[in-house]
């Protein structure tokens, strides 16, 4: 017996909402577009196995991987509850790539708490789990922020509430937006991109964010994706982390020429993406992100709806 779960790749702070704001993606095609990971019964305490195109970017002593790390956290939460946790052999297929904006250590986390929970009959809740999640987020980017978990784990495009209790909530999305997501293929670290930013913000800086956000969130509840489109300018972070992303500005201009409704940066870069409605036009931009953004073979260039089912089992076998 062995059970798999499937973590979808996400998009973070959507320009309009930094830390507050991501989505979970889902290529039109129909690949998978997220780690997976496989649990099935051990002689006794962890194994781990890394497979996958982007297993050798991983540490290669097990205790070092972020897998371990939830398996000890998963038994620490299941100590708490007085529950044992089981030996286990994991198998982490590594299907995105680290530090590309995609939320690629988040989409190992979730897989892994995941198929772990569903091992054991699903003992934490959802909260509790998302919490787990978040925390382990922090230990590998320098600070708790939800915002790649949380779409990874719920799906759709969700809000982070962090307050009374509540960790996020799903608000409504586009249905009609695809959103092409191209990582060059170099890699930037997610501390090391918010360390870039400055420790305070102009009080109109800080304004301009609060209205926009505050407006997107009023357009997705109000069905106008008009209105939503133009509010995706980021204000806090795109102005210094733009420059760490080799042709951004040339992939803006042909983005909006091609009919991009907004462009920016996905999480913290280098990954950027695009918003479109039409898709022929997003087919077109695909190729001309291929062919001038991508820096090397490890780039690659995918058009998108959101993932709105989130983190799930698929089966029992990679
Ligand atoms: N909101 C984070 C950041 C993205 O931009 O630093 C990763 O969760």
């Amino acid at each position: 017996m062995s059970v798999v779960a499937y973590a979808p790749a996400s998009t973070a702070n959507v320009s309009v909402g930094f830390d507050v704001l991501g989505g979970a993606l889902a290529p039109i095609s129909g690949e998978l577009f997220g780690d997976r990971v496989k649990v099935s019964k051990g002689d006794f305490g962890f194994s781990l196995e890394c497979v996958g195109r982007y297993a050798d970017k991983l540490p290669k002593d097990a205790d070092s991987n972020i897998v371990y790390q939830c398996y000890l956290n998963y038994q620490a939460a299941l100590k708490k509850i007085n529950k044992e946790i089981l030996p286990v052999k994991m198998i982490l297929e590594k299907n995105l790539p680290v530090g590309s904006g995609l939320g690629s250590s988040s989409s190992s986390i979730v897989a892994a708490l995941e198929a772990l929970n569903a091992w054991h009959d699903h003992l934490l809740d959802e909260n509790t789990m998302l919490t787990l999640m978040g925390e382990m987020e922090g230990q590998i980017s320098g600070s708790i922020h939800y915002d790649n978990v949380a779409p990874c784990y719920l799906g759709g495009m969700q809000l982070m509430i962090n307050e009374g209790g509540i960790i996020s909530q799903m608000i409504p999305s586009f249905k009609e937006w695809y959103w092409v997501v191209a990582y060059p293929g170099i890699s930037i670290s997610t501390s090391a991109a918010r360390n870039i930013l400055p420790a305070q913000y102009r009080l109109s800086e800080t304004l301009t964010y609060g209205r926009r956000l505050a407006a997107f969130v009023h357009a997705c509840y109000s069905d106008q994706a008009d209105l939503a489109a133009k509010m995706l300018k980021d204000v806090i972070a795109e102005p210094y982390r733009s420059q760490l992303i080799p042709g951004f500005k040339e992939a803006r201009v042909f983005a909006e020429q091609s009919g991009a409704l907004a462009m920016g940066i996905s999480g913290s870069g280098p990954t950027v993406f695009a918003v479109m409605t039409d898709l022929q036009q997003a087919q077109l931009l695909q190729q001309w992100l291929t062919e001038n953004f991508l820096q090397n073979d490890e780039g690659f260039c995918h058009i998108c709806r959101l993932d709105e089912k989130g983190a799930r089992v698929l089966g029992t076998e990679l």
